[in-house]
């Protein structure tokens, strides 16, 4: 079986071409990263605008890839949750368009499932249910429990910021580029995790805070302390530039920070994922998005699941940020005979996690 992968989402306009949900012929990726970085973030109207001028490119490409045309695709599928809404409508429309064209059905795909499904892609090894989820993204951080991929629930989820905008925004006050998960790893590496920064607790054990940590590095680097950061604030009032006491961080200082942000941040997915693996006594956890790149999070995650007796799946590196191939993956084990589509697919912006 032969399915058509489409993801627009957010940044990213992908097409891929998946076999039997398993054999990825093609996965072409268009990022409009380099037009959002100098605004520090994604800008929901450039990112719709950049998907209507590559989308079809990007289609015929991953098609031509995988030595394919559309009439021999058994199934499109497209991502209708959740994401930026003009986003998601370019790549719905677009799918909708060709399936019309071509009769081929048209399924959509929530992305935070398709994240987790990416562990599957390429894998000759067995992976068997029940399992716990944990997806760790841009814009989301969600542990799920998943009885199969039809019976999926929530188990807990960020309250504030997700843990990849916890490392863009770090990496901002710290003065790196964006994005800033692979800046702030690139640093930390070099550093020494020795400030006592601490992810917030949450009512929900199996929920995440991040604000807080961003917080405590900004008042790290701006003053040392809250008061330093108000007093800093009182000058800046008086008309003066800055408080002799605030002091810019040394590059060895950066590189502290980072290793004791990233450490933290890492600490709180670990217990939280081994916690829902105890609750819900599942052996297998499977992690998806753009952090699970983090080589310190796979780390110390397989080392402390390993003890708890956890298996961890991590996808191929190519994998873990936004692609259709785990959307087309996906689709295929949804995909049932006598599923004829729908062409009534709209951006659904029901909150999944
Ligand atoms: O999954 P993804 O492509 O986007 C969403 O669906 O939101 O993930 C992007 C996020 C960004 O916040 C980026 O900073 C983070 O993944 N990221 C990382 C690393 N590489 C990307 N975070 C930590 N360490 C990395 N090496
Ligand atoms: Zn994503």
């Amino acid at each position: 079986m032969y399915v058509l992968g489409i993801e627009t989402s957010c940044d990213e306009t992908a097409a891929s071409v998946v076999r039997d949900g398993k054999i990825i012929y093609s996965n072409v990726v268009a990022s409009s990263l380099e037009f959002h970085k100098k605004y520090g973030g994604v800008i929901p109207e450039i990112a719709s605008r950049m998907h209507l001028e590559v989308i079809t490119r990007v289609t015929e490409s991953a098609l031509s890839q995988a030595r394919l045309r559309l009439k021999d695709i058994d199934l499109i599928a497209v991502t209708e949750q959740p994401g930026l809404p003009g986003s998601l409508l370019v790549g719905i429309c677009f799918a909708k368009a060709i399936g019309l064209a071509s009769g081929v059905p048209v399924m959509g795909i929530n992305h935070l499932y398709a994240h987790i499904y990416s562990g599957f892609l390429n894998k000759k090894r067995r992976i068997s249910f029940p399992l716990v989820g944990l997806v760790v993204s841009g814009g989301h951080t969600s542990l799920f429990y998943l009885n199969d991929f039809k019976r999926i629930a929530l188990l807990g989820s960020a309250l504030d910021d997700a843990c990849g905008e916890a490392f863009d925004k770090v990496a901002k006050i710290i003065g790196l580029g964006y994005p800033g998960g692979p800046a702030i790893e690139k640093m930390a590496v070099k550093g020494k995790p020795g400030i006592k920064f601490n992810c917030s607790d949450t009512n929900r054990p199996l929920d995440f805070s991040f604000s807080g940590i961003k917080t405590a590095v900004l008042y790290q680097v701006k003053g040392i302390s809250r008061f330093g950061l108000w007093q800093e604030q009182a000058y800046s009032r008086r008309g003066r530039k800055r408080s002799p006491q605030v002091r810019q961080p040394s590059l060895q200082n950066k590189r502290d920070i980072a290793a004791s942000f990233q450490e933290a941040v890492i600490a709180t997915l670990v217990k939280k994922s081994l916690l829902a693996c105890k609750i819900k006594k599942s052996r297998t956890l499977m992690v998806g998005g753009g952090v699970a790149l983090n080589n310190r999070l796979r780390e110390r995650l397989s080392r402390e699941a390993g003890r708890a007796g956890v298996d961890v799946v991590f996808p191929d590196k190519r994998l873990c940020m936004d692609n259709a191939a785990m959307v087309a993956g996906l689709a295929c084990r949804l995909f049932r005979k006598g599923f004829t589509g729908n062409l009534d697919l709209t951006p659904n912006l029901a909150r999944s996690s």
